[in-house]
Protein backbone atom coordinates (compact mmCIF):
# COMPACT_ATOMS: atom_id res chain seq x y z
CA UNK A 1 0.00 0.00 0.00
CA UNK A 2 1.24 3.78 -0.75
CA UNK A 3 0.07 6.38 1.57
CA UNK A 4 0.89 9.69 1.11
CA UNK A 5 0.45 13.09 3.85
CA UNK A 6 -0.04 16.25 2.37
CA UNK A 7 -0.88 19.43 3.38
CA UNK A 8 -0.25 23.26 3.96
CA UNK A 9 3.16 24.93 6.00
CA UNK A 10 2.66 23.71 9.22
CA UNK A 11 0.00 21.01 9.50
CA UNK A 12 1.79 18.15 11.45
CA UNK A 13 2.86 15.89 7.91
CA UNK A 14 6.36 14.69 9.76
CA UNK A 15 4.76 13.91 13.20
CA UNK A 16 1.75 11.48 12.01
CA UNK A 17 4.07 10.29 9.54
CA UNK A 18 6.32 8.75 11.87
CA UNK A 19 3.34 7.90 14.04
CA UNK A 20 1.64 5.99 11.79
CA UNK A 21 4.46 3.92 10.77
CA UNK A 22 5.07 3.26 14.46
CA UNK A 23 1.50 1.99 14.35
CA UNK A 24 1.33 -0.60 10.79
CA UNK A 25 5.10 -1.32 12.38
CA UNK A 26 3.14 -2.38 15.88
CA UNK A 27 0.91 -4.59 13.72
CA UNK A 28 3.98 -6.09 11.85
CA UNK A 29 4.05 -4.57 8.39
CA UNK A 30 7.27 -3.72 7.28
CA UNK A 31 7.08 0.12 6.57
CA UNK A 32 9.22 2.43 4.99
CA UNK A 33 9.00 6.56 5.56
CA UNK A 34 10.05 8.54 3.06
CA UNK A 35 9.65 11.99 1.89
CA UNK A 36 9.48 14.87 -0.64
CA UNK A 37 11.99 16.87 -1.13
CA UNK A 38 14.58 15.26 -0.52
CA UNK A 39 14.17 10.91 -0.35
CA UNK A 40 17.08 10.27 -2.04
CA UNK A 41 20.94 11.52 -2.39
CA UNK A 42 19.99 13.78 -5.34
CA UNK A 43 16.83 14.91 -3.50
CA UNK A 44 18.72 16.11 -0.88
CA UNK A 45 21.00 18.59 -2.66
CA UNK A 46 18.01 19.40 -4.49
CA UNK A 47 15.84 20.15 -1.29
CA UNK A 48 18.62 22.68 -0.19
CA UNK A 49 18.25 24.65 -3.62
CA UNK A 50 14.58 24.52 -3.09
CA UNK A 51 13.88 25.68 0.76
CA UNK A 52 17.07 27.99 1.39
CA UNK A 53 15.33 31.09 1.30
CA UNK A 54 18.20 32.77 -0.27
CA UNK A 55 18.17 30.69 -3.57
CA UNK A 56 16.44 32.87 -6.17
CA UNK A 57 14.13 30.28 -8.66
CA UNK A 58 12.37 30.89 -11.72
CA UNK A 59 8.87 29.42 -11.24
CA UNK A 60 9.44 26.80 -13.90
CA UNK A 61 13.17 25.87 -12.48
CA UNK A 62 11.40 25.36 -9.30
CA UNK A 63 8.94 22.60 -11.02
CA UNK A 64 11.67 21.02 -12.63
CA UNK A 65 13.60 20.31 -9.47
CA UNK A 66 10.65 19.06 -7.97
CA UNK A 67 10.37 16.85 -10.64
CA UNK A 68 13.88 15.77 -10.89
CA UNK A 69 13.09 14.93 -6.99
CA UNK A 70 10.24 12.63 -7.75
CA UNK A 71 11.89 10.71 -10.54
CA UNK A 72 14.68 9.65 -8.41
CA UNK A 73 12.63 8.83 -5.65
CA UNK A 74 9.68 6.92 -7.29
CA UNK A 75 12.64 5.09 -9.44
CA UNK A 76 15.26 4.33 -6.86
CA UNK A 77 13.13 4.18 -3.27
CA UNK A 78 9.24 3.93 -3.80
CA UNK A 79 8.80 1.37 -6.29
CA UNK A 80 11.38 -0.82 -5.13
CA UNK A 81 10.01 -0.84 -1.34
CA UNK A 82 6.80 -1.69 -2.85
CA UNK A 83 7.95 -4.37 -5.32
CA UNK A 84 9.20 -5.81 -1.94
CA UNK A 85 5.62 -6.26 -0.35
CA UNK A 86 6.48 -2.88 2.54
CA UNK A 87 4.13 -0.51 2.95
CA UNK A 88 5.44 2.90 1.82
CA UNK A 89 4.63 6.47 3.70
CA UNK A 90 5.93 9.55 1.96
CA UNK A 91 5.49 12.99 3.46
CA UNK A 92 4.23 14.87 0.21
CA UNK A 93 3.99 13.30 -3.07
CA UNK A 94 2.40 14.55 -6.99
CA UNK A 95 -0.38 16.72 -4.60
CA UNK A 96 1.74 19.00 -3.32
CA UNK A 97 3.02 20.23 -6.56
CA UNK A 98 -0.49 20.49 -7.72
CA UNK A 99 -1.05 22.49 -5.05
CA UNK A 100 1.79 24.80 -4.35
CA UNK A 101 3.10 24.80 -8.30
CA UNK A 102 -0.43 25.55 -9.64
CA UNK A 103 -2.24 27.28 -6.77
CA UNK A 104 0.38 28.71 -5.68
CA UNK A 105 3.05 29.37 -7.93
CA UNK A 106 0.17 29.77 -10.68
CA UNK A 107 1.55 27.61 -13.04
CA UNK A 108 -0.44 26.03 -16.35
CA UNK A 109 -2.09 22.91 -15.07
CA UNK A 110 -1.45 21.01 -18.09
CA UNK A 111 2.72 21.67 -17.88
CA UNK A 112 2.19 20.44 -13.63
CA UNK A 113 0.29 17.75 -15.16
CA UNK A 114 2.56 16.61 -17.67
CA UNK A 115 5.55 16.79 -15.47
CA UNK A 116 3.72 14.84 -12.20
CA UNK A 117 2.79 12.17 -14.74
CA UNK A 118 6.24 11.43 -16.44
CA UNK A 119 8.01 12.24 -12.61
CA UNK A 120 6.03 9.71 -11.13
CA UNK A 121 5.85 7.19 -13.37
CA UNK A 122 2.31 7.10 -13.49
CA UNK A 123 2.14 5.81 -9.57
CA UNK A 124 -0.85 6.84 -7.86
CA UNK A 125 -0.77 7.02 -3.95
CA UNK A 126 -3.54 4.15 -2.39
CA UNK A 127 -4.54 6.64 0.22
CA UNK A 128 -3.54 10.54 1.07
CA UNK A 129 -4.37 12.17 4.09
CA UNK A 130 -4.52 15.76 4.09
CA UNK A 131 -3.99 17.70 6.91
CA UNK A 132 -5.48 20.77 6.35
CA UNK A 133 -4.78 23.79 8.91
CA UNK A 134 -5.44 27.77 8.16
CA UNK A 135 -1.99 29.66 7.54
CA UNK A 136 -2.65 31.80 10.57
CA UNK A 137 -2.49 28.53 12.55
CA UNK A 138 0.12 26.67 10.47
CA UNK A 139 2.48 29.01 9.70
CA UNK A 140 3.04 30.03 13.26
CA UNK A 141 3.42 26.49 13.97
CA UNK A 142 6.58 25.37 11.34
CA UNK A 143 8.19 28.61 12.13
CA UNK A 144 7.77 28.29 15.93
CA UNK A 145 11.57 26.75 16.59
CA UNK A 146 13.09 28.27 13.50
CA UNK A 147 13.73 30.56 10.35
CA UNK A 148 10.90 30.27 7.63
CA UNK A 149 12.15 28.64 4.85
CA UNK A 150 12.15 29.58 0.98
CA UNK A 151 8.18 28.60 0.85
CA UNK A 152 7.34 29.86 4.47
CA UNK A 153 8.36 32.91 4.10
CA UNK A 154 5.61 33.60 0.76
CA UNK A 155 2.56 36.08 1.16
CA UNK A 156 -0.61 34.82 3.55
CA UNK A 157 -2.17 35.09 0.02
CA UNK A 158 0.00 32.05 -1.48
CA UNK A 159 -0.67 30.16 1.32
CA UNK A 160 -4.49 30.15 0.81
CA UNK A 161 -4.54 29.67 -2.65
CA UNK A 162 -2.41 26.26 -1.57
CA UNK A 163 -4.59 25.64 0.91
CA UNK A 164 -7.58 25.59 -1.45
CA UNK A 165 -5.97 23.91 -4.32
CA UNK A 166 -5.40 21.05 -1.77
CA UNK A 167 -9.44 21.01 -0.61
CA UNK A 168 -10.48 21.04 -4.06
CA UNK A 169 -8.30 17.61 -4.89
CA UNK A 170 -10.01 16.15 -2.17
CA UNK A 171 -13.08 17.49 -3.32
CA UNK A 172 -12.52 15.55 -6.84
CA UNK A 173 -11.07 12.61 -5.43
CA UNK A 174 -12.54 12.09 -2.69
CA UNK A 175 -12.17 8.10 -2.57
CA UNK A 176 -8.84 8.46 -2.58
CA UNK A 177 -7.98 11.68 -0.41
CA UNK A 178 -9.01 11.78 2.87
CA UNK A 179 -9.20 15.34 4.63
CA UNK A 180 -8.60 16.30 8.44
CA UNK A 181 -9.23 19.00 9.84
CA UNK A 182 -6.15 19.87 12.38
CA UNK A 183 -7.25 23.66 13.56
CA UNK A 184 -9.01 22.47 16.43
CA UNK A 185 -7.77 19.23 17.36
CA UNK A 186 -4.63 18.43 18.98
CA UNK A 187 -1.80 15.38 17.94
CA UNK A 188 -3.69 12.40 19.71
CA UNK A 189 -6.96 13.25 18.33
CA UNK A 190 -5.16 13.76 14.97
CA UNK A 191 -3.49 10.43 14.90
CA UNK A 192 -6.41 8.18 15.98
CA UNK A 193 -8.39 9.88 13.03
CA UNK A 194 -5.92 8.86 10.46
CA UNK A 195 -5.29 5.60 11.99
CA UNK A 196 -9.07 5.10 11.36
CA UNK A 197 -9.01 5.81 8.09
CA UNK A 198 -6.02 3.91 7.29
CA UNK A 199 -7.42 0.83 8.57
CA UNK A 200 -10.79 1.45 7.13
CA UNK A 201 -8.56 0.91 3.34
CA UNK A 202 -7.06 -2.05 4.48
P1 LIG B 1 8.26 20.42 3.86
O1 LIG B 1 8.39 18.99 3.53
O2 LIG B 1 6.93 20.95 4.23
O3 LIG B 1 9.33 20.85 4.85
P2 LIG B 1 9.50 20.68 6.38
O4 LIG B 1 10.12 19.33 6.50
O5 LIG B 1 10.42 21.81 6.63
O6 LIG B 1 8.14 20.81 6.98
O7 LIG B 1 8.91 21.34 2.71
C1 LIG B 1 8.79 21.13 1.42
C2 LIG B 1 8.38 22.42 0.76
O8 LIG B 1 8.36 22.22 -0.65
C3 LIG B 1 6.98 22.85 1.16
O9 LIG B 1 6.97 24.23 1.35
C4 LIG B 1 6.14 22.54 -0.06
C5 LIG B 1 7.11 22.57 -1.20
N1 LIG B 1 6.78 21.65 -2.30
C6 LIG B 1 6.32 22.15 -3.50
O10 LIG B 1 6.16 23.38 -3.65
N2 LIG B 1 6.06 21.30 -4.53
C7 LIG B 1 6.26 19.97 -4.44
O11 LIG B 1 6.01 19.21 -5.42
C8 LIG B 1 6.75 19.43 -3.19
C9 LIG B 1 7.00 17.96 -3.05
C10 LIG B 1 6.99 20.32 -2.14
Amino acid sequence: MFITFEGPEGCGKSTHSTRLKSYLEGKGERVLLTREPGGTQVGKALRDLLLDRTSVLDDTTEIYLFAADRSEHVSKIILPALKEGKTVISDRFIDSTIAYQIGGRRLPEDLVRYLNMVSSKGTLPDLTILLDVSPEIGLKRATRNRQADRFEQEVVDFHRRVRARYLAIAAAEPERVKVIETDDKDIDQVQSLIREIVDAKR
